[in-house]
């Protein structure tokens, strides 16, 4: 695995004034040199040509990571690109995505993902990780050649089909074994597809009352088992994309307690919305796997705050408006989520006391670095760290306006919701990426 450093050169300094790190104490500064934290302290001096960042007193956070973005490049250029889901990325507080391999080109061969990861540090705004696919196409048939892509330049780390499930039980079996020898992770997209055809809401009340076909939560849970059960067999780490039921929260505490080596991740609309969204019929609220009901919300926010689910990903999906402005059942299912993120876990965790600022920094950054063993993001706001932040004014609201958020198309279910907190810097290695809403390159 070659790849743990992105493009952005770690040169200069900035200096961070007034600064609460993970929200505690009183305000301090704190100066970065060459990509490193070098400084923590009150009235902290810099050289001539320092960067300076007034917080204003605001939160220090570890920048943002993302397992679950979509940046549809190659293929879909016209929905998002690298350049803007990762100006997206940064005006979120992120320092580090995991692109999704559902390109076209699928991202199933070291030719996409080396290319992706090229682009990335071009870029420079984030650390743009490709995901490789687990299996060719996508189809779910032949695995992928994964040990190509660990050893290319992108240095693949995470594999899923995601947008899809890997349902034969036998190639899974066989993906985490191989994975495992690679000493690389598996997500899955946890839907058995023969539970799911048609489906379009979770099924329950709502979905009857405004006859749209049901996608039940046994189709999750039911894959969420049986992956726990084949890792547990392989002695193999697995990973759950985008948790949504209570029953796949009850499941990983009983996996998590046998001691399999399961992960999980929740986003940020199965936190904060529910299926009364469907009453409008309007497409924007369609997703995948869809929005449940009041008590899976509750009980995701939960698993959060206890660890369950060890982690927030946003699953960014960008989509064309012509894809979204459609009939309820022919529309493309995703959300955008990067620009949402960090203010939605404010609204639905810290706002009711279930996480303070420093179970922020768990569940944005440490876990998921953790989970994709990164070892220059998520790490502890100390001298002699890496300098990947990101600072949040925890009291300024704002209200979301689609067309406005950096991506380049603007399909967000919070769509004139008032967030209540804003990411006002962020900080890769040491190079500003994006700063009072604008990013810098
Ligand atoms: O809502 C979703 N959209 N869920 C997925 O699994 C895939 C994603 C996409 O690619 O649009
Ligand atoms: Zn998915």
């Amino acid at each position: 695995m070659s790849a743990t450093t992105g493009s952005v050169p770690p040169t200069g300094s900035v200096l961070i004034r007034a600064v609460r790190p993970y929200g505690e104490g009183d305000p301090i500064d704190v100066l970065v040199v060459d990509g490193v934290i070098t400084e923590i302290g009150s009235a902290v001096t810099a050289s001539e040509g320092t960067e300076v960042i007034d917080g204003k007193g605001g939160v220090l956070l570890p920048g943002f990571v993302d397992l679950h973005t979509h940046l549809r490049e190659p293929g879909r250029e016209d929905t998002e690109t690298i350049r803007s889901g990762s100006a997206a990325a940064a005006l979120g507080g992120y320092t580090a995505v995991f692109a999704m391999a559902n390109t076209s080109p699928v991202a199933d061969n070291s030719t996409v993902t080396d290319n992706v990861w090229r682009s990335g540090r071009e870029v420079g705004l984030v650390d743009v990780y490709p995901v490789g696919a687990v299996t060719v196409g996508l189809a779910g048939k032949q695995l992928a050649e994964m040990g190509m892509m660990a050893a290319g330049a992108a240095g693949v780390r995470m594999f899923s089909d995601d947008g899809k499930c890997v349902d034969d039980p036998l190639l899974m079996r066989r993906a985490l074994e191989y994975a495992t020898g690679l000493g690389v992770l598996i997500a899955q997209h946890a839907e058995e597809p023969r539970l799911t055809i048609g489906a379009v809401a979770n099924e329950g009340p709502t979905a009857s009352r405004l006859g749209l076909a049901g996608w039940p939560r046994a189709a999750e849970e039911s894959i969420v088992i049986r992956d726990a059960l084949l890792a547990r067999d392989a002695g193999a780490r697995i990973h759950i994309c985008h948790a949504s039921t209570e029953g796949t929260v009850e499941l990983l505490r009983w996996a998590k307690d046998q001691g399999i080596a399961i992960t999980a991740e929740v986003t940020p609309h199965h936190l904060l919305l529910d299926d009364s969204r469907l009453e409008t019929y309007d497409p924007v609220n369609k997703v995948n796997p869809p929005l449940r009901e009041v008590r899976d919300k509750e009980a995701l926010r939960q698993a959060l705050a206890e660890g369950i689910v060890d982690c927030v990903a946003t699953d960014h999906a960008p989509h064309a408006a012509q894809e979204k402005c459609c009939e309820f059942a022919q529309a493309k299912p995703g959300m955008l989520g990067l620009q949402t993120a960090l203010p939605i876990i404010v609204e639905t965790l810290v706002k009711p006391g279930l996480l303070d600022w420093r179970g922020v920094a768990r569940v944005m950054s440490e876990r998921p670095a953790q989970i994709v063993e990164l070892t220059d993001q998520g790490r502890p706001i100390e001298v002699g760290e890496p300098a990947n932040l990101a600072v949040v004014d925890p009291d300024t609201s704002w209200v979301v306006h689609g067309p406005d958020l950096a991506s380049l198309s603007a399909n967000t279910p919070f769509e004139t919701m008032t967030m209540p907190a804003t990411v006002t810097a962020t900080v890769l290695r040491g190079v500003v990426t994006a700063r009072d809403g604008q990013v810098t390159r």
